[in-house]
């Protein structure tokens, strides 16, 4: 099969998230199975690549009543065909975070289709990722100046999080993407204003989330961020599929960027990572580190851990967290390692090498989250034998087996986590108890083949 996949951010090339794991690693488990892909993506200022794309030439691409021109970038790589549509929008310091974020990624779903009748790819499937190319599905459907071969293909749309929706001004995004007035009855009306997440539920032939308890609760308004009705209302079409992991890029036994290489065969090695990461940090070696790697926004709940950090050091953890985001949450960072010198330490930033050291050097890492649609950094932990402390909800559910590679609490407020940490610590100094629960955490099969076989019957189930 031919399949198109968008995302606004792909793995290596740009990252502020899972989203961008997925679309790099996804691609690749489906051309393993004999499959086509061609991944497009913007051509960001801060593009990540050991080859730059090669600028094919450029495209017109309709759109605000006027032609923008759009550079297009091609590049392949283990087999996979990599598109970045260039636009001045795209050249800023950050990928998302302004003000015209929506009429940003709108001229990049438009140039979509474009770019990939350009290189000549005809799709058998289209797969949208997130609120960025929601309207994908619903130009497919009724855009006009479509290349051939595009025009109502069949769609898939993934939903990473539900939470981040697009909005905008209906009158104004039709006119963004040369729609048809009579639209503004359709799912893209949200209340009065559009919303590209809810056009693609509507428009996409299939709808997916990164896990099955995930697609279960969006459909409760505690989890749907205002959509639940309207998920329930497709709930015919909306199925779960587990996210993997890369794991040539996360793998302990060859990981260039971890201080010791180790192997469940050899884990008293991990502990020279751990070593490594208390020299780095100023942490005493001889605690058991409780970790976390996290985009610091309300999510993550990273605000309760915060809050029973206190209390998580009087359970004998050393604490270490990694991560980017919120202002109050950073401060509240610097604080903390400000006043707990060798028991308590942070890094603020966003560095991928340190993550790898994290994960291999830690003990146990806490994913305290709100909601989480799948969640990668367990995955990640339990391939490195670090055991997941983690709140039962979404794709953290769904892959941790409670007491066996990990543990879970339901109830996300300071007692709760702190009861799930009192577990671990106690089990923590069962050395015996300990090493086999690392072990049942390594054995783990998170590659990405199972899940790109899912994805692959399902567009088989819309493809005519
Ligand atoms: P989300 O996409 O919601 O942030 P995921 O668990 O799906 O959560 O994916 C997070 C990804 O981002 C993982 O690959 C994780 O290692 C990485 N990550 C998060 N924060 C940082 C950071 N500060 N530095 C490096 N990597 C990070
Ligand atoms: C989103 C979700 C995260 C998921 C990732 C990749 O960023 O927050 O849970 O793992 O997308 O699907």
């Amino acid at each position: 099969m031919n399949i198109l996949l968008a995302s606004s951010e792909v793995y290596p090339f740009s990252k502020t998230g899972g989203l961008a794991d997925v679309a790099g690693a996804l691609p690749e488990a489906l051309v393993k199975l004999g499959h086509k892909v061609l991944v497009v993506s913007p051509w960001y200022k801060t593009l990540k690549a050991k080859n730059a794309p090669l600028w094919i030439g450029d495209e017109w691409v309709p759109f605000d009543n006027t032609i923008e021109t759009c550079g297009v970038g091609v590049l392949e790589q283990h087999g996979v065909t990599y598109a970045f549509i260039g636009h001045h929008y795209f050249q800023r310091d950050s990928l998302y975070g302004y003000e015209d974020d929506t009429k940003r990624f709108c001229l990049f779903t438009r140039a979509i289709p474009q770019a990939g009748a350009r290189l000549n790819f005809v799709p058998d499937i289209i797969h949208a990722n997130d609120w960025h190319t929601g309207y994908l599905p619903m130009l497919l459907e009724h855009g006009w100046h479509m290349p051939s071969g595009y025009v109502r293909k069949p769609s898939v749309f993934t939903i990473h999080n539900v939470q981040y929706q697009g909005n905008s001004g209906l009158d104004e995004t039709l006119s963004w993407l040369r729609l048809p007035g009579f639209l503004r009855d359709s799912y893209m009306n949200y209340f009065g204003s559009a919303n590209a997440m809810q056009a693609a539920l509507g428009f996409a032939h299939r709808v997916t989330t990164v896990s099955p308890t995930y697609a279960e609760e969006i459909k409760t308004p505690a989890y749907g961020y205002g959509l639940d009705g309207t998920l329930r209302h497709i709930s015919g079409k909306l199925s779960g599929i587990v996210n993997g992991i890369d794991t040539d890029i996360w793998n302990p036994k060859t990981d260039g960027q971890i201080a010791q290489t180790y192997t469940a065969k050899s884990l008293t090695k991990k502990v020279l990572n751990k070593q490594a990461l208390c020299e780095r940090f100023n942490l005493d070696v001889n605690k058991p580190i409780i970790a976390v790697v996290s985009r610091l926004v309300d999510q993550k709940g990273i605000d309760v851990f915060i809050d029973g950090a206190t209390e998580l050091l009087w359970q004998d953890w050393n604490v270490f967290v990694q991560g980017s985001g919120e202002q109050d949450l950073e401060a509240a960072l610097y604080s903390l390692t400000a006043r707990n010198p060798g028991r308590f330490a942070s890094f603020v930033g966003y560095d991928e090498a340190l993550a790898h050291l994290v994960y291999a050097g830690a003990d146990t890492l806490a994913i305290p989250s709100r909601f989480e649609p799948c969640g990668l950094t367990q995955l990640i932990a339990m391939r490195y034998g670090t055991i997941p402390i983690a709140r039962a909800t979404g794709g953290l559910a769904d892959t941790i087996r409670a007491n066996e590679t990990g543990f879970l609490f339901d109830h996300l407020n300071v007692s709760g986590l702190l009861w799930a940490t009192k577990v671990a610590r106690d089990a923590y100094d069962n050395h015996s108890f300990w090493q086999s629960m690392m072990k049942n955490a390594m054995a783990q099969d998170f590659s990405w083949e199972r899940s790109a076989q899912a994805y692959i019957e399902l567009y088989k189930s819309i493809h005519g």
